[in-house]
């Protein structure tokens, strides 16, 4: 499995692949693809990685900036999408380690994301007192330190999320 920037070429593959994981996911909006498209055409990618094999991209993590409790500069990570045949193969796992590895490198001092801490947690991510996000249950709004310490603090999410 490779993991690799985004191209141009991958737009189509990327919103197809978001489509197929999200469908049967637990917690989902049915935007989850649009979401990527208004980030990239916003130019509010920190990073879009897909995990290729064989040619086929069989998974694909984002990120976009935010801020935590007033201050901008976090990374705010999402989504997350393997395709259904590939998951619990632990591509997640490694897109997720590359995009840490990616933001801690780019002197990113935390990140955030909205999402299941039992499977969140593994990779460093908790809910903190005092963090949180306009309509999430605070258990689902989760954080960790890159270069930083573990930010808390009400997310401000790039307009796109809301959009
Ligand atoms: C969630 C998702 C990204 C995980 O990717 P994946 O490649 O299937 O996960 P991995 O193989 O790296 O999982 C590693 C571990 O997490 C566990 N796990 C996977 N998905 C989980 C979930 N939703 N909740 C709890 N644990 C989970 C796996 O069982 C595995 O456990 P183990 O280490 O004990 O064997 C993927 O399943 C997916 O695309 N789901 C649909 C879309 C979605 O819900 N995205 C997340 C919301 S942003």
């Amino acid at each position: 499995m490779q993991i690799r920037d985004e191209t141009t070429g991958d737009h189509g593959a990327i919103a197809a692949l978001i489509t197929l994981a999200f469908r049967e996911a637990p917690h989902r909006d049915g935007n989850e693809a649009a979401l990527v498209g208004r980030l990239r055409d916003s130019d509010a990618l920190i990073l879009s990685l897909v995990a290729e094999v064989a040619g086929q991209i069989i998974g694909h993590i984002a990120a976009s900036p935010c801020g935590i409790g007033g201050q901008s500069g976090f990374a705010l990570i999402a989504p997350v999408s393997v395709l259904p045949g590939f998951q619990g193969k632990r591509v997640g796992s490694g897109l997720m380690e590359a995009a840490l590895g990616r933001l801690r490198d780019a002197g990113y001092p935390g990140a955030a994301l909205v999402g299941d801490p039992g499977y969140y947690g593994r990779f460093g991510f908790a809910s903190r007192d005092g963090l949180g996000c306009a309509g999430i249950p605070p258990d689902y709004v989760l954080s960790r330190g890159l270069t930083g310490s573990a930010p808390a603090g009400l997310l401000g999410l790039h307009p796109a999320f809301t959009a």
